[in-house]
């Protein structure tokens, strides 16, 4: 059986895609991971402006929405990353199997460092550093992320492979990415050329799982498609737009996108297509919502939770951390 891990960052504002690539995956994966361990990355926020005072609520929206969601603690490791200090020792120790080029060419660097107006902070530069320890401590096999993580999930593949090389085979293991075939890119409705994105999308492009039933439905609506005529409603590279309304369409539904094509092969127009994915959306965040208002009242339950699986995860990270130390020379002879 498989160790499986993931990463998600603490915000509020978790989004539709986040859900469909990432989310549904973690759930998935309590059955099959021995352990499956997810991770709230409040280290990896800290790498541009953010609030102090907001960050243990944004972890606090995050672990409700993930319980919300289905994660059971009782069937995976649940925690905060901060919690876990192996992470940062880790990150540090492996600077020095990490290129200095490759960090500078990652396209996540590239776009935030761009963005940022008055300092681009060195932990942006070294943000895939702590995610490569985040996996890597836990000797994780299989890493379930949406399309935009690949390229961070390759480096920390040479990550591992540099350090068994130089200090030992098997000291860590290489892992494997998890892409979901469907649904790992999400596009913003508004701007189907774009992913989805809390960041970088329009806010009408985007559907956050918090959204008001109706919002829900406005955003559909307005969705951009493409001025086919008469309307094809079929999925292709010409067809961002609609691609992605099958795309969702066939998730949140859990059918293959073909058997949407089908099913909408006597539809009218894009309208349609719109109306059903709203309406599918709605119906399949409702109980997750519901979930989440409940849950997210209560934060000392939250904390506990959060704590119970930062205890399990730190026993793991610890005996990787010895092994680590001890092939790297650091530290008393143990
Ligand atoms: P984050 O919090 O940005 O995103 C969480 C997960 O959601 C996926 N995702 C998407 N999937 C499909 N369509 C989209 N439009 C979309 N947008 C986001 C992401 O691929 C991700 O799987 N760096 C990571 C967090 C992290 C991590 C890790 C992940 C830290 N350490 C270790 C894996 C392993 C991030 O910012 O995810």
């Amino acid at each position: 059986m498989a160790v499986i891990f993931s990463g998600i960052q603490p915000t509020g504002r978790k989004h539709l895609g986040n859900y469909i690539g990432a989310i549904t995956q973690y759930v998935a994966g309590q059955d099959r991971g021995d352990p499956a361990i997810y991770c709230i990355v409040d280290l990896h926020a800290t790498t541009v402006p953010y609030a102090p005072a907001e960050l243990r609520e944004r972890v606090h929206d995050t672990t409700a929405v993930l319980l919300a969601a289905g994660l059971d603690p009782e069937r995976c490791i649940l925690f905060r990353q901060g919690d876990v200090r192996e992470h940062t020792e880790l990150c540090w120790l492996l600077t020095s199997v990490s290129a200095l080029g490759e960090l500078n060419r990652m396209h996540q660097f590239r776009d935030k460092s761009a963005a940022q107006r008055e300092l681009i902070s060195a932990g942006l530069l070294l943000y895939p550093v702590l995610q490569a320890a985040d996996v890597l401590a836990y000797r994780a096999h299989e890493v379930p992320i949406g399309e935009d993580q690949r390229e961070h999930l390759e480096l920390m593949r040479n990550i591992a492979e540099r350090f068994n090389a130089r200090f030992g085979e098997n000291t860590l293991v290489v892992p494997e990415h998890r892409i979901p075939a469907v649904g790992a890119r999400i596009r913003d409705l508004q701007e189907p050329e774009r992913k989805m994105s809390t960041t970088a999308g329009t806010e009408q492009g985007t559907v956050y799982l918090l959204d008001e039933p109706d919002a829900i439905r406005r955003k559909f609506k307005r969705a951009v498609t493409d001025s086919d005529d008469p309307p094809v409603l079929r999925r292709g590279d010409d067809k961002p737009g609609v691609t992605n309304l099958i795309d969702i369409l066939a998730s949140v539904r859990g059918v293959s996108p073909q058997s949407v094509e089908q099913e909408l092969a006597g539809a009218r127009g894009y309208g349609d297509l719109k109306v059903a994915v709203g309406e599918a959306v709605v119906e399949a965040l409702g109980p997750l919502q519901e979930r989440y208002r409940a849950l997210r009242e209560d934060e000392s339950a939250l904390e506990d939770a959060l704590a119970q699986g930062a205890s399990k995860a730190r026993a793991i990270a610890a005996r990787t951390l010895a092994d680590v130390r001890a092939v790297m020379g650091i530290g008393a002879v143990p």
